[in-house]
């Protein structure tokens, strides 16, 4: 009977030692992650977002250090929180971590497989890059396309005037001008044509498509909580998010069909001038380790990227160093100065005349470090298992680099909180992904492909509204603490009130 007993004790701990190792292996991994808040059964640590997440996220490096480790649902998450840590990850583990992370509504209507920006790092996703930075933000390509921005700023400024000629206070949205004013830019520099104005009823559908779009990507989604559920989408989150995003794809798309059509009645005759949608429709690759070529459906998505990524963060940015210059009269006086001095009073501001206006470029800087328009970059995912500064990083964690936090962390930064461009003028800080402290664009292998063109127009833009307008604040908000400084996080950090203000031409 001994002998039975003994086979029967054996049996069930030779079945049990696959789970004893299994859940061992596990408690190693545990212990050797990062520290993190402890979370909620099945949701984890969602709460610990709050509504703003970079701000949330940025509170816990005070308690838990420079990375920290969350569980989002089912989603395992790294959060980046230094600079330290930022360059550690970018300078020796950047291709650990080159995929990007999808939640569920970036994969409605599987956006995800066509896009670059969302794309795992693949041979489609370098075609793509390669042909965005030869094509559109080479230096050679943006000195040949100065007079263009030129011109779309040129535009800007009279859309401006006009609404204060038929404007009762004198007062505008910032934001009304901003948007159609990039969109514009970008629709020129990619189609070669002009797309819009501000009451244009395209510009404002593609806004209101994006808006839409920003809503359904902020909102906390069930469907990322319970994977087993996403067919159901509770919240309708992926069918809104597929709705917007056709709405955007279909006035692209427009753009596409018709070159394709102009180029058919052309019927192989030679243009004088190939612009970006010419370059990308002639497109061969030899479809082993590149694609053959790139599908309508491709072409479209890859086009509208320019637009989401171009339009949002650089139009959000400009009306924040606006906000920051009215709340600091001081600076504001010193930027004027120079740009009198510099520019001249006769004259309009011009993309050459940049490099001599240090104190702009530093004014840009810091509205860029306080206010990433991009806060938490975009999610990035692990490939495989890694050694990530003593920890285990598991394959398909989520790395949030929190690019906001970074931006106006005391260790990095002195009076880390205050709007104070001098500072760049005394350092040799860039934001072209080498220092860590400073890296609004990213890093590494992901960083931004737009920020060669950011670069030339953030100045240009803010330069040409400084330069061309004295403004003032509105009477409802003078003062300098009235100004609503909340923001609220979509595709980028935008103000959640818009800024109104009231701009006076300067005399000739
Ligand atoms: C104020 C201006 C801008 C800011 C602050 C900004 C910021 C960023 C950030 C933080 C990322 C993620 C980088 C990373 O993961 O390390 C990114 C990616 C990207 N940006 Fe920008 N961006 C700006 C302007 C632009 C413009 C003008 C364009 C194009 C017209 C653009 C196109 C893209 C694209 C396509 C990606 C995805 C790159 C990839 O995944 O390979 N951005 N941007």
């Amino acid at each position: 009977m001994e002998w039975m007993w003994n086979y029967v004790v054996w049996s069930i701990l030779f079945s049990l030692m696959p789970l004893a190792w299994h859940l061992r292996k596990n408690s190693y991994r545990r212990s050797k992650l990062p520290p993190g808040p402890r979370g909620w059964p099945v949701i984890g640590n969602i709460f610990d977002l709050g509504t703003l997440p970079h701000r949330s996220l940025a509170a816990l490096k005070q308690k838990y250090g420079p990375v920290v480790w969350l569980n989002l649902g089912p989603v395992k998450t790294m959060v980046i929180l230094s600079a330290g840590a930022a360059e550690e990850l970018f300078k020796n583990h950047d291709l650990s971590f080159v995929d990007r992370f999808n939640n569920d509504v970036m994969k409605a209507n599987d956006y995800n497989k066509s896009s670059m920006a969302l794309g795992i790092y693949s041979p489609y996703w370098r075609t793509l890059r390669r042909i965005c930075t030869a094509e559109l933000f080479s230096n050679k390509r943006l000195n040949e396309t100065v007079l263009v921005r030129q011109k779309c700023v040129d535009e800007m400024l009279s859309w401006i005037e006009k609404e204060i000629e038929e404007s009762a206070t004198g007062e505008i949205e910032v934001k009304k001008f901003m948007f159609p004013a990039i969109f514009n830019l970008i629709g020129n520099l990619t189609l070669s044509q002009d797309l819009t104005h501000p009451n244009s009823k395209m510009a404002s559908e593609f806004y209101t498509a994006l808006s839409g779009f920003s809503v359904c990507l902020s909102s906390p989604n069930i469907s990322d909580l319970f994977p087993w559920l996403r067919w159901l989408d509770l919240q309708g989150l992926r069918r809104r998010t597929d709705r917007e995003l056709k709405k955007a794809m279909q006035i692209i798309s427009g753009f596409v069909s018709e070159r394709v059509k102009q180029r058919q009645h052309r019927e192989g005759r030679a243009t004088e001038h190939k612009d970006f949608l010419d370059v990308v429709l002639d497109y061969e690759g030899n479809g082993k380790d590149e694609p053959a070529k790139l599908s309508h459906h491709q072409i479209t998505i890859f086009l509208m990227e320019m637009f989401i990524a171009g339009t949002e963060t650089t139009s959000a940015t400009i009306e924040w160093a606006m906000c920051e210059l009215l709340r600091n009269p001081e600076s504001m006086k010193k930027i004027k100065a120079e740009l009198g001095k510099v520019v001249g009073v006769n004259k309009g501001l011009e993309e050459s005349d940049i490099n001599n206006l240090p104190y702009l470029q530093a004014i840009v800087k810091e509205s860029l470090r306080l206010h990433a328009s991009v806060p938490l970059a975009l999610p990035r995912k692990a490939v495989q298992d890694t050694n990530f500064m003593g920890y285990n990083i598991p394959k398909n964690t989520q790395v949030l680099v929190n690019v906001w936090a970074i931006g106006r962390d005391e260790e990095s930064w002195e009076d880390a909180l205050s709007f104070r461009p001098e500072r760049f003028l005394e350092s040799s800080t860039e934001y072209k992904g080498q220092n860590y402290q400073f890296i609004p664009f990213g890093a590494g292998r992901r960083m931004c492909p737009g920020l060669p063109l950011g670069h030339r127009v953030l100045p240009l833009i803010l330069g040409s509204l400084l330069h061309h307008f004295d403004w003032k604040l509105c009477e409802s908000v003078s003062g300098e603490i009235n100004i609503d400084m909340r923001e609220t996080v979509g595709i980028s950090a935008r103000k959640v009130v818009p800024l109104r203000a009231v701009p006076k031409r300067m005399a000739a």
